[in-house]
């Protein structure tokens, strides 16, 4: 793990821990071994830390956290690299985070490649970096810049490192090595972080929790930072120290962090596929053909464009095609005047969208993704006419959101070339896609599948072909209830006020507004059968009228709706429903513990791979809040035994359709958990 190499006075210590050079125990026996016997040999004036592979390191390991780990514990081990006699210098050509950048910063100097990433993303495991980064990076950098990089965990450049004065001299990756040992060579003396004397402005702390109070809301471990850094600012530095550990320790242990670090490995387990053979061959995808030039067809063509890769978007009419391609103008416009990207990177991106009527331009693309509206006939009609002309080996998928891909499949004579690929709106911001496995998809079409998501910035997770796939089937029972609150006596503005404390964006109603309530409406407003129905008889289809579940004014501002009352009322009256008064917690058993026993029933039908799969799908495909892990993950914390008393308590209320996981039965009576 450990690699020395002498360079007549200097000591260069490699850290080789693949893939990341996580610091786990081996490393830090590695670093403290190869560090006690430099102190000791008179022929070492100095030393040069550097990370072997990509990394110079990707922070301590975090599979320890939770768990009782060994010394050299990380804090301990980069105090005595920064009380190390000898002149010790970290050489940075990769990312340094965490832990990783910690150690960097224990070093008495820094060189770096201009590209390198040094950051503390600890905030993003629900942690605060534990190993003196709150204390030595304000000393470094400045409390400004250590308390915006270690509140938001987003690293910054080699270069900015240097204007900040965290890094003491860029250099090219190719002479690093080099520059870095003639800098510890020339190095009169160890220069410590600790003692670098740190004042900030008295208003500063308050300003900035002030300036970020919406993102933080809610969130143990930002808070926990500022609070860390601002004690860097008045304590002596190893009473910070121990300030940090404290704060450290309970963060540690809470279950914000334990459900963020679930995410992270959640996000990393769902890349896997476990039949598929390591050494799957991909195919070339170098050209997209995207069917249907509306919302979804639009956004999805972003994702590529920005990536680099061209596409060629196909509508039957002319007008919406222009419409669709003026919608993706529109929407880059709109990066650049935020900044986000430059007019030319707008145009570039441009320049490589196709749009034209004649379905024979699809031939030369090697995925073809349908995204026209969800009709089974449609969509097999166009998969029938896409097998008559897309070229061989080339990749057939359909965006259906709820539709059997098998069916869709089957209207091809290569029905081992189609598979689904799920996106979710807006499509081109929402990180989720949710490659669908058809009966018949060959093994290479799925493995490219999830390489072309990750490519172009997604989130990929295997689902299986059932009604909804997996993120769509969870929302149907939640939207069930939601609809049966209301007539029962709850209002949309309690149910949805119910998912937004809880952490979600929005509720079932303001996202019904949001997506169109005439989704799935059987568009004949004589039949009036359903809430939905009504709300749809009289034009409230959601947002895009100022009208569904709420009224909007010009800027989609929604309010309560006194139509929407009167209709509900309406309701009631002919159902012949008395309300009744609906507390906070009915709602979340029938809106969120429904949603755990659908999600249970996909796991067990085997439609997901692995709860935490289901997990990662809604964190990312409808904004469950990361700190509460997903929907699998939150049911093993509720208790698999409370949800299922609960939802046995309410089973006369959950519908006729209603039935319990069979899995959560056998969890109840066996133990065990959904292992979200
Ligand atoms: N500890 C343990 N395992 C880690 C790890 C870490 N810090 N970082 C990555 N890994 C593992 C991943 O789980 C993955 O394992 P798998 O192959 O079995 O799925 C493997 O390393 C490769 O990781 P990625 O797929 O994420 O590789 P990428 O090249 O895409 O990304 C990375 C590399 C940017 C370093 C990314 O892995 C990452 O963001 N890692 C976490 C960084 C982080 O949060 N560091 C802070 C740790 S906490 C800390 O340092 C506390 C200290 O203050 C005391």
């Amino acid at each position: 793990m450990i690699e020395t190499h002498l360079h007549d006075d200097v000591l260069e210590i490699v850290m080789n821990n693949p893939p990341v050079n996580a610091l786990g125990l081996g490393l830090r026996e590695g670093i403290d071994k190869a560090l006690r016997s430099a102190l000791a040999d008179d022929k070492v004036k100095a030393v040069v830390i550097r990370g072997a592979g990509k990394l110079f390191s990707g922070g301590a390991d975090i599979t320890e956290f939770g768990r009782p780990h060994a010394a050299p514990h990380l804090p301990n081990l980069i105090n005595s690299i920064e009380a190390s006699a000898k002149p010790v210098v970290a050489a940075i050509h990769g990312m340094a985070l965490g832990g990783g950048l910690e150690i960097a910063m224990g070093c008495h100097y820094r060189l770096a490649v201009h590209a390198a990433k040094l950051g503390l993303p600890e905030v993003t495991l629900g942690i605060l970096p534990g190993a003196g980064g709150t204390q030595r990076l304000p000393r470094l950098a400045g409390v400004d810049a250590a308390l915006n990089m270690i509140v938001s965990g987003t690293p910054i450049s080699g270069e900015k490192a240097a204007a900040l004065g965290l890094v003491d001299q860029l250099a090219p990756e190719a002479t690093l090595l080099e520059q870095a040992i003639a800098f510890a060579r020339a190095a009169k003396a160890p220069r410590r972080t600790r003692d670098v004397p740190l004042t900030a402005e008295d208003d500063v702390f308050e300003r900035f929790s002030v300036e970020n109070a919406r993102k933080i809301a809610g969130l143990d471990a930002p808070r926990a930072c500022i609070e860390a850094v601002k004690a860097a600012t008045e304590m002596p530095f190893d009473d910070g120290l121990a300030k940090e550990a404290a704060l450290f320790d309970a963060l540690v242990d809470g279950d914000q962090s334990k459900a963020l670090r679930h995410v992270f490995f959640a996000e990393r387990a769902a890349a896997k596929i476990s039949d598929l053979p390591k050494d799957t061959q991909l195919r070339a995808i170098k050209k997209v053909g995207v069917i249907g030039a509306g919302t979804m067809g639009g956004g999805i063509s972003m994702n590529f464009l920005s990536a680099g890769i061209p596409v060629t978007i196909v509508d039957m009419g002319q007008d919406a095609l222009e419409r669709g391609v003026g919608v993706v103008r529109k929407n880059y416009e709109a990066s650049a005047s935020k900044g986000r990207m430059t007019q030319a990177q707008v145009e570039s991106a441009m320049a490589l969208l196709t749009s034209t009527v004649d379905f024979n331009a699809l031939a030369d693309c090697d995925l073809v993704i349908e995204a026209v509206y969800e009709n089974m006939e449609v969509k097999k009609q166009i998969f029938a006419r896409l097998d008559g002309v897309a070229k061989p080996g080339a990749m057939l998928a359909s965006n259906t959101s709820f539709l059997n891909v098998d069916e869709i499949a089957s209207a091809t004579g290569r029905p081992s070339d189609v598979l689904g690929l799920h996106f979710f709106s807006p499509a081109n911001v929402m990180k989720l896609v949710e490659v669908v496995r058809g009966a018949s998809t060959a093994p290479d079409a799925l493995a490219t599948g999830m390489e072309i998501a990750r490519r172009i910035g997604k989130v990929p997770v295997v689902a299986g072909v059932c009604y909804g796939f997996i993120g769509n089937r969870m929302l149907l029972p939640r939207q069930a209830n939601a609809e049966a609150l209301l007539l029962e006596g709850a209002t949309p503005e309690q149910v949805d006020r119910v998912h937004t404390n809880f952490g979600m964006p929005m509720g079932p109603f303001q996202m019904a507004d949001l997506a169109g309530v005439d989704i799935g409406w059987h568009r004949d407003p004589a039949r009036v059968e359903t809430l939905q129905d009504a709300l749809c008889a009289q034009g409230r289809w959601g947002q895009k009228k100022q009208a569904g579940y709420y009224d909007y004014d010009a800027k989609r501002k929604p309010t309560p709706s006194p139509i929407v009352a009167g209709i509900v009322a309406d309701f009631r009256r002919k159902a012949g429903i008395v309300p009744r008064l609906i507390s906070d917690e009915e709602i979340v058993v029938r809106t969120l513990y429904t949603m755990v026993n659908e999600g249970a029933k996909i796991l067990e039908e085997g439609f997901a791979q692995r709860a935490s799969d289901i997990d990662v799908v809604w964190v990312y495909g409808y904004g469950w809040p990361r700190h509460k892990g997903g929907p699998m993950f939150w049911g093993d914390q509720v208790g698999v035994s409370n949800i299922v008393s609960a939802l046995e308590r309410n089973a006369d209320r959950l519908g006729t359709g209603f039935t319990l996981s069979p899995l959560l039965k056998r969890l109840v009576t066996e133990g065990g958990k959904l292992g979200g």
